[in-house]
């Protein structure tokens, strides 16, 4: 029996818990051509449920096309990884699809290439006589899914994942360019989705941002506990093991409840206890430790890089919890030094994405290097 527990990529179908409400109010959403800006931590799910909600709408009959601007190195390359999104939401048979690039950007020229396990991918080459790249994006690939949409009377659902790298490839400019196409679409919905808060929200919500008030902002919340332990405990059950109720909250407690990381452990579980009948608190916890034993290595390598004061922050959050960290109490119970110095090796854990802040609290990102924390004091 294959492992059901699935983590690192995105789930559907079985394996996806299925988030009816936030579908339910996207596509409600999407029909009325609102525009969404989805925010959450890392690995709650955000890629999950956009392909979902595809899957969804697809049925509808719209047409979706997602773009991962972590795959944007430069702005070439998002011209391409675009302008082959949306070309591929219409058509995805090779010889459909240079017609598809004659008829909406002619002057584009397509190199279509096979890959080793024989899918299609699309990569596009602009024409020498087209050298002003950025002219091009402002004319005719911002406007690509509304000119198609327009074409085949159907309603194109665009989503841009991880967006806040969009700012990494020039700056504000193809904001604002991007802002001033999408702004007049009435036939394509947008989202736009990512994990880096700080900058999301500057670009939903800061007057002199290009996508200011572009669209409702929404948090992608955790999964409920209650769903994720029917989860777990049917897929335990498809080969009759059985998970004592302490195992399962267990299970909750110590991954934070975070998607992820509850899959992941679950995954180790599954291999670790294969031949049981029954899953005790005690299995629980010897994954627990293995997985920690295995990370030590990498674990290592991140503590020796981290400055003392980093490493003391990080350690006193992971062991005292994240809340009131500038408190008088937290600084001097914790021997952190001066708030002002804490400020700035908070600042330096978040950007680096050691640390996550949630309604003013703290936390570390990585739960199990929370865990491995807490062990070696
Ligand atoms: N609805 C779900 N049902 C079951 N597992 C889920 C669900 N959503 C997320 N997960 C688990 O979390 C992992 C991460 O999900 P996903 O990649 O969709 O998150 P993300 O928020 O896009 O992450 P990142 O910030 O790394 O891009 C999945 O591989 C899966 O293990
Ligand atoms: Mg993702």
């Amino acid at each position: 029996m294959n492992n059901p527990f699935i983590y690192g990529e995105e789930v559907i179908g079985e394996s996806f818990i299925d988030r009816k409400k936030e579908i339910e109010t996207f596509v409600r959403d999407i029909e009325s051509n609102e525009r969404i800006f989805l925010i959450s931590p890392r690995r709650y799910g955000k890629t999950s449920l956009i392909v979902n909600l595809f899957l969804a709408l697809k049925k509808k009959g719209l047409l979706t096309a997602r773009i991962d601007l972590y795959k944007a190195t430069s702005l070439q390359s998002f011209a391409n990884l675009y302008a082959s999104s949306v070309i591929n939401a219409i058509e995805s048979k090779p010889e459909k699809l240079v017609r598809i690039i004659q008829e909406f950007l002619p002057a584009l020229r397509p190199t279509i290439t096979m890959s080793p396990s024989g899918k299609t991918e699309l990569g596009l080459d602009l024409r020498p006589r087209e050298k002003n790249l950025e002219l091009l994006l402002l004319d005719k690939l911002y406007n690509l899914p509304e000119s198609i949409a327009d074409k085949r009377k159907k309603h194109i659902v665009v989503a841009f994942d991880e967006f806040q790298e969009i700012r990494n490839l020039d700056g504000k400019n193809i904001e604002k360019a991007l802002r001033s196409s999408i702004q007049q679409h009435h036939s394509v919905s947008y989202i736009f989705a990512g994990s880096k808060k700080t900058i999301l929200y500057d670009m939903a919500s800061n007057p002199s941002s290009p996508f200011y008030k572009m669209g409702k902002i929404v948090h992608l919340n955790k999964i409920s506990k209650e769903d994720f332990e029917k989860f777990i405990v049917k897929e335990f059950a498809k080969r009759k093991t059985f998970l004592f109720d302490d195992a399962i909250e267990k299970i909750i407690s110590l991954t934070e409840n975070v998607p992820y990381n509850v899959q992941f452990l679950c995954h180790q579980l599954w291999d670790k206890c294969y031949e049981k009948k029954k899953i005790t608190v005690q299995d629980v916890d010897e994954t627990i430790s293995d997985i920690l034993s295995n990370q030590t290595p990498v674990y290592l390598t991140i503590w020796d890089n981290l400055p003392l004061s980093q490493r003391h922050l990080l350690k006193a959050i992971a062991i005292s919890g994240g809340k009131n960290i500038f408190s008088h109490d937290f600084l001097t119970e914790n021997k952190l030094g001066p708030a002002p110095s804490v400020q700035t090796s908070v600042n330096l854990l978040l950007s680096h994405g050691f640390l996550e802040k949630e309604n003013g609290n703290y936390t570390l990102s990585d739960v199990f290097f929370k865990r491995w924390l807490e062990r070696k004091a």
